[in-house]
């Protein structure tokens, strides 16, 4: 496929991407708490220019690959690649060096700060880091339709535009992999309609997405490959709509409590965002 540059509205968000190639992938990655394995033999992959769903019920082990991606955790057996390179027993800097941005589940922003000072933040550390052009505050609060709250104090940003602001901070990086823990909870319809928009016009320019949500009309309609994890495992992977017809999902996941709106996200859900550490 064509090389493309990761362009969006004139940012430089990212490095030349090769569109479908695998950017990110897992590979039998088994990590364990104790005697308590909360991943087992787990690979999946996220391409470029693409959204990839990573699903499953509460304690599937979602967060545990994000935190074991990002070099939070260290797997007890496994690797993982970035752009087929080995990654697994890098620093968690250096991985963000390399290009990996994520958000969290339970948002880790600046309250005291405003939303143009969380990413001016953001900026600073990776212009430091990398020396590379990164987007403008300006630009990127634009891109993310954040430019209205861009001097509100983050405190007073009620959580369904802080996960916004968790994003844009993120993108702040001009990174070529984006891992975004449930970022659609506690949005409104509207807004979870805009970031959808959003997602898809970040992937489009090249970026690699994966995406956990128990939003699952968010994840079908975005994603173009979904991973279901249940107990650690990977049970299923594939296009959405083979994803969601599938007995096995369907009896884990699907066909459980483990929907959109009721306690599979809402007990973890803070208010308002609060600060990181
Ligand atoms: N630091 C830890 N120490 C011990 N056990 C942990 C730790 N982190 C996670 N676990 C356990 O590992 C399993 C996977 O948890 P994880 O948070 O990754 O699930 P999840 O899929 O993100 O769930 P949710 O949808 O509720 O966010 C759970 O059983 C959890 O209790
Ligand atoms: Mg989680």
């Amino acid at each position: 496929m064509d090389a493309i540059a990761v362009r969006t509205k004139g940012l430089p968000l990212s490095h030349d991407l090769q569109s479908g190639e695998i950017l990110l992938d897992t590979r039998g990655v088994t990590v364990r708490f104790g005697g308590h394995v909360a991943l087992d033999d787990v690979s999946i992959s996220v391409r470029a220019g693409t959204v990839t769903g990573l699903i499953g019920p509460n304690g599937a082990g979602k967060t545990t690959l994000f935190d074991t991606v990002t070099g939070a955790g260290r797997p007890a057996a496994g690797t993982v690649h970035l752009a087929g390179h080995d990654i697994t027993r890098l620093a968690p800097h250096r991985r963000a060096r390399l290009g990996m941005a994520r958000t969290f589940q339970r948002l880790e922003l600046f309250v005291s700060l405003t939303v143009r000072q969380n990413l001016l933040v953001a900026a600073d550390i990776a212009g430091r880091r990398s020396g590379r052009r990164i987007p403008s505050v300006d630009e990127m609060l634009e891109l993310t339709g954040l430019a209205d709250i861009a001097d509100d104090d983050v405190a007073d940003v009620p959580t369904g535009r802080a996960r916004i602001v968790e994003v844009a901070r993120a993108l702040m990086s001009g990174p070529r992999v984006l891992l975004l823990d449930e970022p659609a909870s506690g949005q409104t319809e509207e807004e979870t309609a805009r970031f959808a928009d959003l997602l898809r016009q970040l992937a489009a320019g090249g970026l690699a997405i994966c995406l956990v949500e128990h939003d699952l009309p968010l994840v079908m309609g975005l994603c173009s490959t979904v991973h279901v994890l249940d107990y650690g495992k990977v049970i299923a992977s594939g296009p959405p709509e083979q994803v969601g017809a599938d007995p096995a999902v369907i009896a884990a996941y699907i066909g459980t409590d483990h929907t959109p709106g009721t306690a599979a996200t809402d007990g973890d859900v803070p208010d308002t965002a609060r600060e990181a550490g």
